[in-house]
């Protein structure tokens, strides 16, 4: 019921002519399209609009290296090569989440327009529309995401399964993404709709009527029922039993073989077009430097895209330490070369945690740290809500993420182990810990666990040493950082590592954390450097506690470098560097039916079980993956996966079994950009550590979740063998909402159970929070779990859908001559009417110069925005962008008139047709 794959070009066929892995899951080799290259289509074009519109904003040229959009190609001409890691996870999020309603909803008419289900079709789209403003107005972007790839799939399935164009219609349906918009003539249910098709030939099967009076109508779709009302057409295809009765046939164009596979590049360009559109409204309501955020993308220009995250303890005795945190933080703010982009506070002591403060201003982080204060002089030695405090951070923060843990005692909540560790292996984030005055080797233990999993480093200092501490926050901070080697020890013992430094690689930085152990370096030409020197040939070692930092100096051997460590007690070590070539990857559900996709899964894969990874590099098209391997952390178990590219940049790894154990990813490629053949190779790793689980739960949410109600979650778990047993369940979220739910469940003879609970979000909740649930599953046994993480909003009913509108417009213009040096200039009231929530962000789009607005009230006895722009007589016309308080957006297209030299004149032209937000501007002058 999808759009399919479609193999374009050389590339793919020499990827797989290369890799020669024709008889594995193919994304890559049909000829048609999928949801999934839809979707990123409509992604570079709304970014490249974007990036345009600043560019010109900026007086610079957009220039693109290719003429075909990239994502590696739009960063540079958009000058956001520092996200493009982010950009590109974005995409996939997005489109992820586009395949998982093919999991999830597969059967569900209106998730596909089928059955003619179009009201109820809509109202998914504009509910999830609304909900993705309101989560990207909270800054949750990632919550905003989910929502969109959902509604995508919705929206791009009414062009496969309608006959929006074979009524003719090259153009996208705007009222799908408008709820105030009346959406008539659809075929009503006695409406015939279809006949016959002739033998093969089912071009022609939708009826004469229906084309001439441009009703509206779907195919009907059932696997297990081969009624539908009578003279309706079916979706076809050999798995939808309607399409075995009258009127036989089908008129789906979700691929190029499809019944109508001969419209399916037309339905899919619209689909492409109206994807673009509903993206273009969520700008209209974000503005363009939310709407980038939403897609990953922070430019250099303004900031990195990091997070610094901080989650600080204020017990009793901490006085001390917070007076050189809030030091540390200042200098931190004052030093770190790549602005972050969010600030996340979050203190903690022995009896409380949080809340979370989120902010974009530097000055607002410091003043919120200076403001915390040490409750008094006790004992530090009390346990704390240290946990408690990283979850919220963890929850908040994006993926992959360097959060700090700031601490001077034993976690009193180390019941959250496991959720911590559910949401570690969920976000990639890595959690860094400074432990300062722990009484005893034992209350940090857990900190060194958790830290260890993450890929993070457990510090430990005395207060003294503090001031010594700024680089390690800074370096942790810079943008584009890959992890070249990543390896734990415990119990220790002497061994040497190697690793491979390439060409991409601009600075080197290796972290040893460890007791009593000494190390030496040695370069890929056998130049060494001893722990003890800290300054010697290659670089400077600085120790602070127990975490010593070697800073190699640039520019860096290319090659394979060596670093032997001598020591018994546990250790670790990490080598990162400055690169463009980085990797991310999921654990996905590969879906076949109804056609071929992938999904994020957000649970442990299954111990025993074989496994599918989606893998994306970054770096260009000249950067190609040639191993992915899965290694023990503490053992020598290694397992190669079957690397297979769907996309420039994208793989799908399969792999036949899972190593046991916490385990981690190493790839290895191959950047044909270099110079020297020596220096094509390249080895990534991933700095969080995996595992599996015997245990499977899923989670599905039911209905809208508002402010003031319940959301029902049904959730299932299953484990062999287990029947009659009993699985603990334990939900936890990040806002302290209210839950009820069994707390276990007792397994059927299938080894399965299923149950639901529910979760209560308070009237005050903000429309657009964001809520991370996590549902554990303890087996049997007690001694292997599984979780699901899951992403939920909490909206408010939509009250208002009708966005604001240009009420009058007076241009005064006189552009005759030379248009280099005359300008001409209008003014417009924007009003969102007596019943709308307001007029929020106006902006204008394809023309340069200063906008001013002014919010007066107006005849109507409500406010109204009076929006005044003037502009050079080079750019003949102005899109004026108004959005209101929920985010509808009206658009107005305003003219100079050219070469027509009237004084004033007004100019009132409807946007061309399809444009969402299409409003007719009255006329104040000249009317
Ligand atoms: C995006 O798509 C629109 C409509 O299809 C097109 O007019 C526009 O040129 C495209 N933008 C870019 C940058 O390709
Ligand atoms: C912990 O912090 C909370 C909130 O700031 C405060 O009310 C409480 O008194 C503190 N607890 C202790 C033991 O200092
Ligand atoms: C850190 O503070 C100590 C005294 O508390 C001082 O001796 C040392 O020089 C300081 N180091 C730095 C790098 O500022
Ligand atoms: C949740 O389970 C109930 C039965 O307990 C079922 O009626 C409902 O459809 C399920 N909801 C979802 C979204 O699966
Ligand atoms: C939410 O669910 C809880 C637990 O089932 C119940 O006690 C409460 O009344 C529900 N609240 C609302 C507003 O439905
Ligand atoms: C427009 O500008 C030209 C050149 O400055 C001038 O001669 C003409 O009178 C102007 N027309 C009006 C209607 O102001």
């Amino acid at each position: 019921m999808e759009f399919q794959n479609r193999c374009i070009f050389l590339v793919s066929l020499l990827s797989l002519a290369l890799l020669g892995t024709l008889n594995a899951f193919k994304l890559v080799d049909s000829d048609s399209m999928t949801h999934h290259r839809i979707t990123t289509a409509a992604i570079l074009n709304i970014t490249a609009d974007v990036c345009k519109a600043l560019a010109q904003q900026e007086g610079r040229d957009f220039v693109l290296a290719e003429d075909s959009l990239s994502v590696q190609n739009l960063s540079e001409a958009c000058l956001f090569t520092d996200s493009v890691k982010a950009f590109q996870t974005a995409i996939t999020v997005i489109s992820g989440r586009n395949a998982w309603v093919d999991l999830r909803h597969a059967l569900d008419e209106e998730y596909h327009f089928d059955d003619e289900s179009f009201v109820r079709g809509r109202r998914l789209i504009t509910r999830g529309l609304a909900a993705a403003k309101a989560n990207i107005k909270q800054k949750n972007y990632q919550a905003a995401q989910l929502a969109v790839g959902e509604i995508l799939h919705t929206l791009q399935d009414f062009y496969s399964h309608s006959n929006w164009v074979e009524l003719g219609n090259r153009i996208a349906f705007s009222t799908l993404i408008r709820a105030d918009l009346n959406f008539d003539n659809i075929a009503d249910i006695n409406t015939p709709t279809c006949r016959n098709c002739e033998g093969d030939n089912c071009d022609n099967n939708i009826l004469e009527t229906v084309i001439a009076e441009k009703k509206i109508t779907s195919g009907y779709f059932s696997l297990t029922s081969s009624s539908k009302p009578n003279g309706k057409c079916s979706h076809g295809s050999s798995l939808d039993r309607t399409s075995k009765t009258e009127p036989r046939g089908g008129i789906n164009k979700d691929a190029v073989d499809s019944e109508h596979g001969s419209l399916h590049a037309q339905a899919a360009q619209v689909a492409v077009t109206a994807s673009s559109q509903l993206l273009q409204d969520i700008r209209g309501a974000a503005g363009d430097a939310d709407f980038l955020r939403f897609l990953g993308i922070s430019r250099s220009s303004t900031s990195s895209g990091v997070v610094l995250c901080f989650v600080i303890d204020t017990s009793s005795g901490t006085a001390g330490v917070l007076a050189e945190l809030k030091r540390l933080a200042a200098s931190v703010v004052s030093n770190v070369s790549d602005k972050p982009d969010v600030y996340i506070l979050v203190p903690f002591n022995e009896t409380s945690h949080g809340p979370l403060k989120k902010t974009s201003d530097s000055d607002e982080f410091l003043s919120e740290i200076n403001s915390l204060s040490a409750s008094g002089a006790g004992n530090s030695s009390e346990p704390r809500q240290s946990l408690s405090g990283l979850l919220l951070a963890l929850a908040e923060a994006p993926s992959s993420s360097e959060i700090f843990v700031f601490t001077s005692g034993p976690p009193g909540d180390s019941h959250l182990e496991s959720t911590l560790t559910a949401l570690i292996e969920n976000t990639k984030s890595a959690v860094n810990f400074l432990l300062t005055n722990l009484s005893s080797v034992q209350s940090g233990d857990l900190y060194r666990t958790l830290a260890r999993v993450s890929g993070g480093q457990a510090i430990e200092i005395t207060e003294q040493e503090f001031n010594q501490t700024l680089t390690i926050v800074t370096d942790a901070l810079k943008s584009a950082q890959a992890t070249l080697l990543q390896v734990v020890r415990n119990p220790g013992a002497p061994e040497t590592f190697a690793f491979t430094v390439d060409a991409s690689v601009r600075t080197l930085l290796v972290y040893v954390t460890g007791d009593s152990l000494t190390f030496t370096i040695i370069s890929a030409s056998g130049v060494g450097q001893r722990s003890r020197e800290s300054v010697g040939r290659l670089g400077t070692i600085q120790k602070v506690g127990n975490f010593q930092t070697v800073r190699l100096t640039s520019p860096l051997q290319t090659g394979q470098w060596r670093i032997n460590i001598n020591s018994a007690r546990p250790y670790t070590l990490k080598a990162i560097g400055e690169s463009t070539i980085d990797f991310f990857f999921d654990f996905v559900e590969v879906i076949q039916h109804p056609q071929p996709g992938f999904t994020v899964l957000n649970s442990r894969p299954q111990t025993g079980g074989n496994a599918s990874l989606s893998v994306s590099v970054t770096g260009g098209s000249s950067v190609k993956v040639t191993e992915v391997t899965l290694s023990q952390v503490s053992g020598t178990d290694t397992v190669a996966g079957a690397v297979e590219q769907t996309a420039t940049g994208d793989y799908l790894v399969t792999l036949s079994r899972l190593p046991e154990g916490a385990f981690s990813l190493q790839l290895k490629g191959e950047n044909s950009s270099s110079s020297r053949a020596s220096d094509m190779l390249f080895q990534r790793q991933s700095s969080t550590q995996l595992r599996t689980s015997a245990v499977a739960v899923t989670a599905q949410e039911s209905g809208d979740w508002r402010p003031g109600s319940n959301l029902t979650v049904n959730f299932t778990v299953a484990t062999a063998n287990n029947a009659g047993k009993t699985v603990a369940i334990r939900p936890t979220n990040n806002r302290g909402f209210a839950m009820s739910y069994p707390s276990s469940l007792t397994l059927g003879s299938g080894g399965q159970a299923e149950d639901k609970g529910t979760i209560f979000a308070p009237a005050d909740t903000p429309s657009g929070t964001a809520v991370t649930l996590v549902i554990e599953a303890v087996a049997p046994s007690g001694t292997d779990f599984n979780y699901v993480v899951m992403r939920l909003a909490v909206t408010a009913e939509e009250t208002d859908v009708t966005p604001p509108e240009c009420e009058s417009v007076t241009v005064n213009a006189n552009c005759t001559r030379n248009c280099t040096l005359r300008t001409w200039n209008f003014t417009a009231v924007v009003s969102d009417g007596r019943q709308g929530s307001g007029v929020g962000r106006v902006s204008v789009r394809e023309a340069r110069g200063t906008l001013n607005t002014t919010s007066l009230p107006g005849a109507g006895g409500f406010n109204v925005t009076l929006a005044s722009f003037s502009t050079s007589c080079c750019s003949e016309e102005v899109v004026l962008v108004a959005a209101d308080g929920v985010g509808n957006v009206g658009t107005c297209l305003i003219r100079s008139g050219g070469g027509g030299g009237g004084h004033t004149v007004s100019l009132l032209l409807p946007l061309w047709v399809s444009m969402v937000g299409l409003t007719l501007v009255k006329a104040l002058h000249g009317s």
